[in-house]
């Protein structure tokens, strides 16, 4: 049977209590620092506030104190992860060099950055831009140059294509950034083994933890918002076990 364990506060904090190197797989979508920069650039943004991360407020930090945040994440993150064990990180493209960069100074391996494509995004603004629709994740490992890869012998590119999630993935409220299961699923099945552990600092709305749990893999999870670690406290307790 695998564990969840989930808790509702600063991920920093939470990580301060993880054992070293206890951790297969952090698999997390952290704030892309791009609060302040859309701020100065949407034309709707009124209208849209009821499910646009602009306006939740929990990407508002300038660049110098993102930097030093995810600083304290990575630092974290390579003293809770296994020889051997993974990082994705999703990231907004624009800002995967300087992710990367962080990233190195603590000692991961950077191994690849790949697209999130979204078959079905928001169609903000159609008519006056390319609508956006795609996310980066970056793929490290920690301390080996290559660590569990399940690709079953086929060739996984590094371009995947889903839905956004689901309205019954959101039947317990609504995430702005949640992102689909399958998609969560995808990296869970292919960086860890059963009855590994899956770490998410930054779960929102609990994908990451879904995913985990429907794989037997155990997962440990954070959120520093009540509501949303209401919604994803939710989630995971309805995946069967
Ligand atoms: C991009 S969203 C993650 C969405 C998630 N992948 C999902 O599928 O719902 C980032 C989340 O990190 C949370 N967050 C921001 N700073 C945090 C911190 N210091 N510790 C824990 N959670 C934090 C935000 O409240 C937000 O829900």
């Amino acid at each position: 049977m695998a564990d969840s364990i989930l808790y509702n506060e600063d991920c920093i904090r939470s990580m301060k209590r993880l054992a070293n190197g206890s951790i297969d797989l952090i698999l997390t979508d952290p704030p892309y620092n791009l609060g302040n920069f859309m701020k100065g650039r949407d034309t709707n943004l009124k209208k849209m506030r009821d499910n646009f991360f602009v306006a939740a407020g929990w990407d508002n930090l300038s660049f110098e104190d993102w930097e030093k945040s995810m600083d304290s994440f990575f630092e974290e993150s390579v003293r809770v992860l296994k020889n051997g064990g993974a990082m994705i990180v999703f990231m907004a493209i624009i800002k995967v060099e300087s992710l990367i960069k962080i990233a190195e100074r603590h000692g991961l391996y950077y191994k690849t950055t790949g697209i999130w494509h979204k078959l079905n995004p928001m169609p903000r603004n159609m008519n006056l831009h390319f609508v956006n629709s795609t996310e980066a994740w970056v793929y490290f490992t920690y301390k080996k140059k290559t660590g569990t890869f399940n690709n079953d012998g086929k060739v996984l590119h590094d371009f995947i294509e889903t839905g956004v999630a689901a309205n019954g993935e959101r039947k317990f409220g609504k995430h702005p950034t949640q992102k689909p299961v399958q998609l969560m699923e995808f990296f869970v099945k292919v960086l860890t083994n059963e009855g590994e552990t899956v770490l998410d600092p930054f779960m929102g709305s609990g994908s990451a933890g879904v995913a985990a749990k429907l794989n037997n893999r155990n997962f440990i999870g954070v959120e520093i918002n009540e509501d949303y670690f209401q919604i994803a406290t939710r989630r995971i307790q309805e995946v069967k076990e």
